[in-house]
Order: C-alpha cells, then sequence, then structure tokens
C-alpha cells in the first residue's frame, strides 16, 4: 500500500469545494487515514515547495497556499500516488481533463484547487511534515476493503 499528501488547498476551501474533493478521493478506494483543517505557516509552506525554491512562482506559491485554511488528508491504496494524482489532473487546469478535479473546477494553474504528491518518497515525507504519528490511523480496516483491494 502506497500513502500520499492530499491538500485541499485555500481557493478550494473558500469556494465550498472540500466536500466535494473529498468525496472523489473516497469514491475512488483511496482510504482516509488522516485529515484536519489548518492554516499553514510559512516555514511549513516552504519546506513543502522547497523543491521549487528557485522558480520564478515559488514566492505567489507560498503566499497563495499560506492565504487562507487548507484540508490536508494522508490516504493510503494501492498506487495511491498515481491514482490520487489521476484524479486531480494535469498541474495545468486548462490542460486538465473532464472528469478530473482541477478540469471540472479551476482555469488558472496558480489556483488549482488540490495537491497531491508525486512519489511514493515524498508522500511519506510530506505526510510526516504535516501530521505527528499519532494523528494517524495507518491500518484500519474499513467493511468494503475486499471489495477494493484483491
Ligand atoms: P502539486 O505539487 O500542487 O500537487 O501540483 P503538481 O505536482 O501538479 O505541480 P508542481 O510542478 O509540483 O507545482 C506545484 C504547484 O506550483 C504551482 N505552479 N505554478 N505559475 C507556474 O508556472 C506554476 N507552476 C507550478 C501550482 O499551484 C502547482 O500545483
Ligand atoms: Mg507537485
Amino acid at each position: 500500500m502506497e500513502r500520499t499528501l492530499i491538500i485541499v488547498k485555500p481557493d478550494a476551501v473558500q469556494r465550498g469545494l472540500t466536500g466535494e474533493i473529498i468525496k472523489r478521493f473516497e469514491q475512488r478506494g483511496l482510504k482516509i487515514i488522516g485529515i484536519k483543517l489548518l492554516q499553514v505557516d510559512r516555514e511549513l509552506a516552504e519546506t513543502h515547495y522547497d523543491v521549487h525554491r528557485e522558480r520564478p512562482f515559488f514566492a505567489g506559491l507560498v503566499e497563495y497556499i499560506i492565504s487562507a485554511p487548507v484540508v490536508v488528508m494522508a490516504l493510503e491504496g494501492s498506487d495511491a500516488i498515481a491514482a490520487a494524482r489521476t484524479t486531480i489532473g494535469a498541474t495545468s487546469p486548462s490542460l486538465a481533463a473532464a472528469g478530473t478535479i482541477r478540469g471540472d473546477y479551476a482555469l488558472e494553474i496558480g489556483r488549482n484547487l488540490v495537491h497531491g504528491s508525486d512519489s511514493v518518497e515524498n508522500g511519506e515525507i510530506e505526510i510526516a511534515n504535516f501530521f505527528a504519528e499519532s494523528e494517524l490511523c495507518g491500518g484500519w480496516a474499513r467493511a468494503v476493503d475486499s471489495w477494493v483491494f484483491e
């Protein structure tokens, strides 16, 4: 099983899309093992987006992510990284397929609603950055698990 960190970004929370976005991951079969609302501080935002530190959009990206509360989730499932990213859609919403979150609800790359980890390793690192171990319910069983996971 893989784990991915999902951030329902400030624009999505402000637009009342939190429930719709959570619903799509739940329907996909991914299991929520951690979830909370928080306002990200600058230090955490800069750590999370450290790989983009030298990019021209970095400052604006940090301001965006700290501008208002977000909902963060740790999700678990087979191929969770790829599954979440296909549900989210392409980074630039104008290129995102209809039926994806970004393809259905977003227009601009700087207001693209959702983050999903891009590798197994980064998923583990990002979850540890946002959640204490005591905030995660790893390994809990759903009654439907055998109908989602073979
Ligand atoms: P994310 O990390 O948020 O899941 O998105 P991603 O993998 O699809 O995209 P990534 O390349 O990691 O970029 C992180 C976020 O930075 C913003 N961005 N702006 N103005 C630009 O050219 C630009 N490029 C990236 C987006 O908010 C993107 O989600
Ligand atoms: Mg990324």
